[in-house]
């Protein structure tokens, strides 16, 4: 059986305001989900999530949150007046702090689903040696996937590869999202573990997180319309 299409996610990763209104009409009505990362939340802050959801989209807060337990939670009741549809966190800040985060999120944003990041996409096997961490990449990542699956985060971000692997380690309710996507003859950039959108799909990726393929692109809207189309 096929599997079903993922929904793509925006990342929203612009310079100016300007630039984040801008792409988001070209989008179009057949965008449904806006990932607004460090880059843009910093700049424009709360008020820039609010427009988006009042735009009719969803919006996946990326703020990778990685912090002691309480600083965590914290956090996550600062954001409780906010319109968020899913918010990250990193699994390396650890069991304790990913259970606080679930606990203040039922009481505060019961309806935002939690994302757990494990290893970045832009991380290959050397620059996870280089940080001190041993295993390979798909051991770390299937560690930390399990970690969030025991403290219930509801989903995972990883790269495409370790798609198929984590299904099978995890409950089948985890919402699996993957970031590293690039359509043939896309510049890779700086992420490093990659794979086309069809390719992705075929993986069982829930949702596609792309941002540049379609960000660069000489029309944003025919960029994304031709990954719908690969889909
Ligand atoms: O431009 P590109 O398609 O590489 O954008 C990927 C987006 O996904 C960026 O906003 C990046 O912060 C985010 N991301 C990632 N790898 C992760 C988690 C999030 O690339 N593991």
């Amino acid at each position: 059986m096929a599997n079903k299409r993922p929904e793509i996610i925006l990342a929203l990763d612009v310079n100016n305001r300007k630039q984040a209104e801008k792409i988001l009409q070209a989008t179009g009505d057949k965008l449904i989900w806006v990932k607004v990362g460090l880059q843009s939340f910093l700049r424009d802050g709360p008020d820039l999530v609010r427009t988006i959801a009042d735009s009719g989209k969803k919006v996946f807060l990326d703020l990778k949150l990685h912090d002691i337990p309480n600083t965590m939670a914290k956090a996550i009741e600062s954001l409780s007046e906010l319109p968020i549809g899913m918010l990250t966190l990193h699994a390396h800040a650890g069991e304790e702090a990913l259970q606080r985060c679930t606990q203040t999120g039922k009481e505060v944003l019961p309806d935002t689903l939690f994302l757990a990041v494990t290893v970045l996409t832009s991380m290959d096997q050397s620059a996870l040696s280089s940080v001190g961490v041993q295993s390979t990449v798909l051991e770390q990542v299937e560690r930390l996937a399990r970690l969030a699956n025991q403290s219930k985060v509801g989903g995972i971000v990883c790269s495409p590869h370790e798609l198929v692997h984590l299904r099978a380690c995890l409950s089948p309710q985890t919402k699996m999202i993957t970031p590293g996507i690039r359509p043939a003859g896309s510049p890779f950039g700086d992420q490093k573990r990659i794979m086309t959108p069809a390719e992705a799909k075929q993986a069982g990726a829930d949702y596609l997180v792309i941002g540049r393929p379609i960000l660069a692109a000489a029309s944003p809207a025919l960029a994304l319309a031709s990954i719908m189309a690969e889909l």
